[in-house]
């Protein structure tokens, strides 16, 4: 007999009623909106097998998200789910059925963009095809014409975001979200930044909220009581003359009565950091917005921003710091991170690793990713993986994220894995930054791979170099290869010399590392190692040959990056290392002027070389081989999951 269950996490665990529904635990898979839809806003297979997974997965509420409910005037990107489209119905209809049917309510995010309609952030362009947006005042937006709503066309709005709701509800959602924050339509009427006008909608508070209020009183009209409306809103917003908190506290005050979640976030449109936090930000970092709220009120209270990790979001419920907690992109890395917080499997949850891959892939190629789990955007075709048909023998050559991703993979279908890797550790180049605070998920992504692995049955071997005589001698079906890359070393006079350290043996030569560091390479690796050794109190200069920064890292993560690099250190682009001396490191500038940087230490991070030896020896050594990851060309760890887990679904 087993023994009786007792949650490790019992305030996360517990349920919540919320009007005529209840939530079966508090946590909430937080909207989160991919383009992967139809050209007129209709949810694809795909969309809905995305949103299915979260509810298998184990969360309370599976929002949807974006649902427009006015797509000629308030369309804030992209695709969007298109409720003003009657034939948008159906895949609704089916994407409620597809989350209901494992336990989770369907809920889905509604929301109009006002004046920031139709704004693409790549090109910085607009891309749409009205003529002009809807917004509080007169003005130009992004070179588009904003018309100051009169009362009709906000009696039209209103009325638009009511048949939504009502279309919704039709379609068999639990609830709906009201988008009421984040600087769209009702946050630019309730900020006095955007918000001038001199009618019953602007100037005092109350009036500034007199839309919110009118498109929550026209839904309740339409929804009926006791189906749940959650209000997202934001506590703050950057800019001086904003939304405050103390006016997010009124607002949830006056609206408390109408409706049955809160939902705090944070920031405007442009304080995307303050929605979306960075890996430079700790955990939680928002959740005091929603606490200070709570205060105030006595409808339930959600957070969100940077959460997932189960002890810190039960001490959230337990304190009554806030009544659910809200996550987006740790649901991406692991979906069922509330199952295993249920089934007291804590250290089974795969972290996010806050690279914000998911979200720049959104923006520059419109499709769905997440860097650790090759499932993300793939929901629906990895439904149908068989496990193998034959039991085949695979070796797996490199234990770094793409090896470990092909031999879990590999094993979970069957096969009988093992891994073998050459140093000490597993985690391949994530090993370097193992010491850098703020890439703390990095090991624990090793840590909990590792854990995953030994529970699929994988044999991992370190000290273990894969050498053509072991492949001959272990014989294996198919041989795995992931062996990476290293520190490129740039023909630079004096590159050999005792104070130099490649970026790649940052972790194992910390502790050697002089006060005045120069790092020769401003990509990312050159940047994110010359800031940790900033942050920990070194003098570092970062000498870039190109004109810019960081020009690998990708669109969402790099201004975060460069923000940080501002407080820090010294950066100098378009200047090209010219020598290593025991003095420091002699460069030259786009004008040809030669200067020294006095430095005790030179960090070289000019680029990573595939392995391509290692590959090379052990091609055609066994029936199957595969080439995974940076050993065919460094690239992102996005790359090489992907890639190992197709190669794996291969065999
Ligand atoms: C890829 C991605 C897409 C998102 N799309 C939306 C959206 O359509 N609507 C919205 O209100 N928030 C959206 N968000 C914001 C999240 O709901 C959440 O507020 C934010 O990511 C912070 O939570 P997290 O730290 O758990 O990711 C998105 C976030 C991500 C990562």
């Amino acid at each position: 007999m087993s023994d009786a269950y007792t949650p490790l996490f019992p305030s996360l665990c517990s349920y919540l009623k919320v009007g005529k529904r209840t939530l079966r635990n508090r946590m909430v898979s937080a909207p989160m909106g991919f383009p992967d839809l139809t050209e007129d806003g209709c949810l694809t297979e795909g969309a809905i097998a995305f949103y299915e997974e979260r509810a298998k997965g184990g969360a309370a509420i599976v929002t949807i998200s974006e649902a427009c409910v006015d797509y000629a005037h308030g369309k804030s990107h992209g695709r969007l789910i298109n409720l003003t489209n009657p034939g948008v119905l159906a895949g609704l209809t089916n994407a409620a059925r597809a989350i209901k049917r494992h336990g989770a309510l369907a809920s889905i995010e509604l929301n109009h963009a006002g004046m920031l309609s139709d704004f693409d952030v790549v090109a910085s362009e607009r891309k749409g095809d009205s003529n002009y947006h809807y917004g509080p005042i007169d003005c130009v937006v992004n070179n588009t014409e904003v018309r100051g709503m009169s009362r009709e066309m906000i009696a039209e709005t209103v009325k638009k975001w009511a048949d939504g709701a009502a279309l919704c509800k039709r379609a068999g959602f639990d609830m709906i979200m009201i988008h009421a924050g984040h600087g769209w339509l009702i946050h630019q009427f309730l900020s006095p930044l955007t918000n001038t006008r001199t009618d019953e909608y602007g100037g005092s508070f109350e009036n500034r909220a007199r839309l919110a209020l009118e498109i929550i009183d026209a839904i309740r009209e339409r929804v009926g009581q006791g189906f749940p409306i959650e209000v997202r809103f934001s506590a703050m917003e950057k800019a001086e003359g904003g939304v405050t908190l103390e006016s997010a506290i009124a607002f949830a005050k006056l609206i408390e009565d109408k409706v049955d979640i809160l939902h705090v976030s944070a920031g405007g449109e442009p304080d995307f950091a303050v929605t979306h936090p960075s890996m430079f930000r700790e955990h939680g970092c928002n959740v005091h917005y929603a606490a200070e709220i709570k205060k105030h009120v006595k409808i339930p209270v959600a957070t969100v921003g940077k959460l997932g990790e189960p002890e810190d979001m039960e001490k959230i419920i337990s304190s009554g710091e806030a009544d659910i907690v809200c996550m987006a992109r740790a649901l991406l890395a692991d979906p069922y991170l509330p199952k295993k917080v249920e089934q007291n499997r804590p250290d089974e949850i795969l972290r996010c690793i806050r690279c914000f891959v998911c979200h720049a892939e959104r923006m520059l190629t419109q499709t769905r990713v997440c860097a650790i789990n090759p499932v993300i955007g793939r929901e629906y075709e990895t439904r149908f993986i068989p496990l193998a048909a034959e039991k085949k023998k695979v070796l797996v050559a490199g234990g770094g994220p793409g090896g470990m991703q092909c031999a879990l993979t590999a094993a979970r279908r069957g096969h009988a894995v093992t891994l073998c890797e050459a140093s000490e550790a597993l985690g391949g180049n994530f090993k370097c930054e193992y010491n850098v605070p703020f890439k703390a998920a990095f090991p624990r992504y090793t840590e909990t791979m590792s854990r995953l692995m030994e529970k699929e049955g994988v044999e991992v071997r370190l000290n273990t170099p894969v050498t053509p005589e072991f492949v001959a001698e272990f014989a294996p079906d198919a041989l795995m290869i992931a062996v990476g890359s290293e520190s490129a070393i740039p023909p630079i006079p004096g590159v050999e010399g005792k104070n130099v350290i490649p970026a790649t043996a940052l972790d194992k030569r910390e502790g050697k590392i002089g006060h005045r560091v120069a790092v020769i390479g401003g990509g990312m690796v050159g940047c994110e190692s010359g800031l940790h050794l900033a942050m920990s109190g070194h003098e570092v200069t970062v000498v870039e040959m190109g004109a810019k920064l960081a020009p690998d890292a990708n669109p969402r993560h790099r201004p975060m990056l460069m923000d940080e690099l501002g407080k820090f250190l010294t950066t100098l682009t378009s200047t090209r290392a010219l020598a290593i001396t025991e003095e420091g490191l002699k460069c030259i500038d786009s004008e040809g002027k030669e200067f020294m940087i006095e430095a005790d230490t030179i960090l070289l991070a000019a680029g990573l070389r595939p392995r391509e030896e290692i590959v090379d020896a052990l091609r055609c050594t066994a029936p199957i081989v595969e080439v995974i990851g940076d050993c065919v060309e460094p690239g992102t760890v996005r790359g090489a999951t992907f890639r190992a887990f197709h190669a794996a679904l291969d065999l």
